[in-house]
């Protein structure tokens, strides 16, 4: 797809990744509809693109509301005509043995992580078709590969999230649509997700089983993010998939190893490694 003068929503687009994502896509002369549940990040992401000639206005969506990716849609509709991009990026994570998982921790996770990128896909889409044109990529992570320990949720959704694009590229070619889909799997990259509970509502927050597990994964996978790659260079990642119709981006493609020796290990003596 040639970008220039296109139309990109991004959800998540008002930090990390998602604000990487949305530089980059500007920076390519695209119109921009950055989403975030989070105002103030997002008035200055929008005031940054904005000041850099962008044509460009922030929607704040909660992508867990249907409601809001409507009105979402409604808006980047009513201000650029139509919508060629869509990177659903917007995502939480929160940390704990399976076992000692609330309820609303799955469903917090499930409602942004999962349910997030299926509302993006069954609004936008039908939009896409009518324009004969569009690219959907969802963020799942390294975790919609392979199920490491204390992440239950958010390896539920992120694995969903795959799940979900591999059978919309499918769908897509099968049907000789020209909208095309592609997901990204990120590995450690540094940016706020491990501050995802600053957008949790209390009464939520408040149902979170802390266990000394969770607490310590949590405090590695802090440590390994602050390392992390930076998420500005994720953008131009995106951007290729889209110019080229490539499918799958994988951030650190050598950390793929892990979900081919499981497969390996499938195949050979059907235990799980820890
Ligand atoms: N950082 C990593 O190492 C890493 C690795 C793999 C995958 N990911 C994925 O990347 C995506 C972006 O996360 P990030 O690491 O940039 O984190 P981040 O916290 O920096 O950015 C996430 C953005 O999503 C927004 N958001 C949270 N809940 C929302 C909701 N309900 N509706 C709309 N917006 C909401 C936040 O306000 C924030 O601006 C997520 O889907 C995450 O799971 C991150």
């Amino acid at each position: 797809m040639d970008v220039q003068g296109k139309t990109a929503v991004v959800t998540g687009g008002a930090s990390g990744i998602g604000r990487g994502i949305t530089r980059c896509l500007a920076q390519q002369g695209m119109n921009l509809v950055v989403a975030d549940i989070e105002q103030g990040p997002l008035d200055d992401v929008v005031a940054e693109l904005d000041a850099a000639g962008t044509a460009v206005i922030g929607v704040q969506t909660d992508v867990s509301q249907l409601t809001e990716v409507e009105a979402l849609a409604g808006a980047a509709i009513d201000r650029f005509g139509a919508v060629h991009v869509l990177c659903n990026n917007a995502g939480i994570g929160v940390s704990g043995p399976v076992g000692a998982t609330s309820i609303e921790d799955w469903r917090w996770t499930l409602d942004i992580d999962l349910w997030g990128p299926i509302y993006g896909v069954h609004v936008f889409l039908p939009i896409m078709e009518a324009q004969g044109e569009g690219h959907i990529n969802s963020t799942a992570s390294m975790a919609g590969l392979y199920a490491g320990p204390s992440l239950g949720p958010y390896n539920v959704a992120k694995h969903g999230v795959v799940a979900l694009m591999a059978t919309l590229e499918r769908d897509l070619r099968l049907a000789g649509s020209n909208v095309r889909a592609s997901v990204l799997c990120p590995g450690p990259i540094n940016t706020n997700i491990v501050h995802s509970q600053r957008n949790r509502p209390a009464a939520s927050a408040a149902q979170h089983v802390e266990t000394e597990t969770g607490r310590k994964f949590w405090d590695l996978l802090t440590r390994s993010l602050a390392e992390g790659m930076d998420p500005d260079d994720v953008g131009p990642m995106v951007l290729e998939a889209i110019v080229d119709d490539r499918f799958w981006i994988l951030t650190h493609p050598s950390m793929a190893r892990i979900a081919v020796d499981q497969i390996d290990q499938m195949l050979e003596d059907r235990t799980l490694s820890r």
